[in-house]
C-alpha cells in the first residue's frame, strides 16, 4: 500500500524507533527491498534522488514501476515513495504529479528566508494532494549523486522558524552526518539533536546513515531521530558481491549479474531495519 510518510513517522516518534529510508537505483533494487521488507512486515521509505529518477527514465516511470511491483509482488506493508533532496519546487511538483507520496525539498543551500519561502510553496502544493514534505536545514555535506559539498550544522532557532513557518512534516537538521563514506569516526552533535527534538513536534531525519556505528545510531534514535537514510552502504554491499561473481564466472546474462548482489542487499536491508526498529 502506498502511503505518505506522516503516519509512519509519527508512530516512530511515539514509540522511539526509526523507519528505514533506502535509496533505489533500478527495478531490481526496488524489488529486493520490497521483498525483504514484506518478509519483515515493516514499513519502508523508498528514496529517489533526482539523479536516480533521471537514470531510471523519470518520476512517472519510477512511480509506475513501484506501483507495478506492489501489485505483482502482493506487497501489503506501508510503502512511501519519496523524492530525496528535491532541489526545486518544479522537481517536487513533477514527482507529486507523477504519483510520489512524499517529497524532500532541499533548499538548504539558500539563506533561511529563501529556504522558508521555497519549502512553504512545496508544502502548500503537497499537502493539498495528501503528500508529506521533509525539509533540510544547515547543510548535510559529503558526496551524493556525484556532487560533493561541505557541511554546515543546523541551529535550534532556525529549525524552529523553518518548522513553524512552513508546516513541514519532518525535518532533516544537518548535525555532522555526511553522505557517502566518513573519514574516521562520525562526529554527530547529539546535544543539539536532542534540543531540536524536544522543542519541535515533527519527527527528525538522519541523512548519511552509511558508516555510522550502531551505538551512535541508537543514541541518535534516543535523541529524536525517526527516519534514517541509507544509500552508499547498499551500493557497496551489492558491488562487492557482483564484482566477485563477474571475476569468478563467464556469465553475461544481465539478470544473473545484477541478481548476484540480491542476497547482499537483502541482508543489509534486514540488518539495518532490525537495528533501527529495535527488532
Ligand atoms: P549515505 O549514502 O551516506 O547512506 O546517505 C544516504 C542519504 O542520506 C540519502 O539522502
Amino acid at each position: 500500500m502506498l502511503v505518505n510518510s506522516k503516519e509512519i513517522l509519527l508512530d516512530a516518534k511515539r514509540n522511539q524507533y526509526a523507519v528505514p529510508h533506502f535509496n533505489i537505483n533500478n527495478l531490481e533494487w526496488t524489488k529486493y527491498i520490497l521483498e525483504e521488507m514484506e518478509s519483515l512486515q515493516k514499513p519502508v521509505i523508498l528514496g529517489v534522488s533526482e539523479g536516480a529518477a533521471k537514470y531510471m527514465g523519470g518520476f512517472l516511470t519510477v512511480s509506475n514501476m513501484v506501483k507495478g511491483l506492489l501489485h505483482d509482488l502482493n506487497i501489503t506493508i506501508p510503502v512511501c515513495l519519496h523524492v530525496d533532496h528535491g532541489t526545486s519546487f518544479e522537481t517536487c511538483k513533477c514527482a507529486i504529479d507523477a504519483g510520489f507520496t512524499s517529497v524532500m525539498i532541499d533548499a538548504s543551500k539558500h539563506p533561511l528566508e529563501e529556504n522558508i519561502e521555497i519549502t512553504k510553496k512545496v508544502v502548500d502544493y503537497a499537502h493539498k494532494r495528501g503528500v508529506s514534505v521533509e525539509a533540510e536545514i544547515g547543510h548535510i555535506g559529503g558526496t551524493e549523486d556525484n556532487i560533493t559539498s561541505s557541511t554546515t550544522n543546523a541551529r535550534l532557532d532556525e529549525c524552529i522558524r523553518l518548522v513553524e513557518e512552513t508546516n513541514i512534516d519532518s525535518l532533516a537538521p544537518a548535525l555532522g552526518s555526511v553522505h557517502g563514506l566518513y573519514k574516521g569516526e562520525p562526529n554527530l552533535d547529539f546535544k543539539t539533536m536532542k534540543e531540536i527534538s524536544e522543542n519541535l513536534s515533527v519527527p527528525l531525519v538522519l541523512h548519511g546513515g552509511t558508516g555510522i556505528p550502531d551505538y551512535q545510531i541508537k543514541e541518535a534514535i534516543s535523541c529524536g531521530i525517526n527516519k534514517i537514510n541509507i544509500n552508499t552502504e547498499l551500493q557497496i554491499a551489492w558491488h562487492d558481491k557482483v564484482k566477485k561473481y563477474i571475476n569468478a564466472t563467464e556469465a553475461y546474462d544481465p539478470r544473473k549479474i545484477i541478481s548476484s548482489g540480491e542476497k547482499a542487499i537483502k541482508e543489509k536491508v534486514k540488518e539495518k531495519t532490525e537495528m533501527f526498529m529495535n527488532l
